[in-house]
């Protein structure tokens, strides 16, 4: 036993082992139903934050999830949650946010845009500051880390190429978790740094949204990281 507990200490240590987290995804839209099953397939326990937990379409969800996954009402989902994943509109992420209790110490996954205007012409980008810094306000004593609101869901799921995905939050520690967690989607974290840089990172997203909009290229981001 204490050999068996020494060896998976070791894999642990040499970073063989990724370690099982509960993630609470709050939402079951296109990208609370593009990543729990991709978050669930890396090992991790999935809980759906429901506002319609026994809906079919919720059930139909848990069905295509590898694991154990289960759905809760949004708060009671993230109250046993490690991490906790805001999948919601964009426009709402400050009163959802409060509405899920004390969310201290927790990884919260930001992948929101808070996004206005209208989707034939012109789109938006609606928050004086951005989704990141008002989710970090919210809870002040979690760790926000903003990734994936640069990336459509289908490329959640299937990538297709290379895809960065830029990371920003305060926490080092927080951004190197939710970094693995990325990888292991065959994606390319990149650190852009602190929460307040949030705001540039949404704005990639209007950018890229409008260009498709227009007519122009509809592209994905992949910056290449250089070594000087
Ligand atoms: N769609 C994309 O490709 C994409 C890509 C990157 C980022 N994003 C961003 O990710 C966020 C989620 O996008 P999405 O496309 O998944 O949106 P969506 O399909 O509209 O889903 C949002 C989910 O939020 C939940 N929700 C909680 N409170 C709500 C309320 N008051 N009204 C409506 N829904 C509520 C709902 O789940 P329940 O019914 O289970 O409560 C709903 O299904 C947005 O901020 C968006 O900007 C989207």
């Amino acid at each position: 036993m204490k050999a068996l507990l020494t060896c998976v200490l070791m894999l642990i240590s040499a970073g063989s082992i990724a370690i099982a987290d509960t993630i609470a995804v709050i939402g079951t839209g296109q990208v609370g139903s593009a990543l729990g099953p991709e978050f669930a397939a890396q090992g991790h326990d999935i809980v759906y934050g429901s506002r319609n937990p026994d809906s079919q379409k919720v059930k139909d969800l848990i069905a295509k999830t590898p694991g154990n996954a289960a759905a809760k009402l949004p708060k009671d989902a993230a109250t046993g949650a490690d991490i906790v994943v805001l999948a919601v509109p964009g426009l709402m992420v400050e009163e959802i946010v409060r509405g899920l209790g004390d969310l201290s110490g927790k990884i919260i996954i930001d992948p929101t845009n808070p996004l206005t205007g209208d989707w034939s012409t012109e789109i938006g980008h609606g928050v004086s500051t951005s989704n990141g810094r008002i989710i970090q306000d919210a809870a002040p004593d979690a760790f926000v880390v903003k990734a994936f609101s640069t990336l459509n869901w289908r490329q959640m799921i299937e990538p297709g190429g290379d895809i960065s995905i830029p990371l920003v939050g305060d926490s080092a520690e927080a951004k190197e978790k939710v970094a693995e967690i990325v990888s292991a989607m065959d994606l390319h974290p990149i650190d852009v740094g602190d929460i307040d840089n949030a705001r540039w990172v949404e704005g990639m997203t209007v950018l890229l949204l409008n260009n498709r909009i227009a007519g122009r290229p509809h592209f994905e981001l992949h910056l290449r990281v250089v070594n000087e």
